[in-house]
């Protein structure tokens, strides 16, 4: 396994929508590769997700964990989890605002608005498919790499 390059902001890849995974290549060798380097990248870097295209890979692709992190001290755990084309539904229209930062995007902090209560849809990494609900920090999160899938950071 090997720590990735991360993108910084400028890097046109980081504003390019990522391409889905057809299922029968999520098993590949080159895929699961990835997955298992963005883990290490992502905890190397004390990040509580990553996103292929932050790696240089325009995949539907993010890895998320929330353990004892120092970038954000006091926040619910969150196991390790894969999501590989991953839809994103609210669940209401409760919305709230908190503090993230990016891996991608140096020295700097924003506070963003992001729905409280999502559902989210996905494959994970063996290529089931998974249904479950997430809210506060975990939905934050995982809202912060569905943007990164779309080309999007969350200063915009
Ligand atoms: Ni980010």
């Amino acid at each position: 396994m090997s720590i990735l390059k991360v993108a910084r902001l400028g890097n046109p890849i980081l504003r390019h929508p990522a391409a889905p995974i057809p299922r029968e290549q999520i098993e590949s060798f080159e895929i699961q590769r990835l997955i298992a380097d963005m883990v290490v990248t992502m905890r190397e870097y004390d990040g509580v997700g990553l996103a292929a295209v932050q790696v240089h890979e325009s995949k539907q692709i993010a890895v998320l964990e929330v353990s004892e992190n120092a970038r954000y001290p006091s926040k619910p755990r969150v196991p390790l989890t894969v999501l590989i084309n991953p839809t994103l539904t609210p669940l209401s229209a409760e919305m709230e605002d908190d503090w993230e930062g990016c891996l991608s995007v140096l020295e700097l902090r924003g506070k963003v608005p992001r729905y409280k209560n999502i559902q989210v849809s996905a494959h994970n990494a063996t290529g089931d498919r998974v249904d479950f609900t997430a809210s506060g920090f975990h939905a934050r999160v995982i809202q912060h790499e569905w943007d990164h899938l779309q080309g999007k950071v969350y200063l915009d």
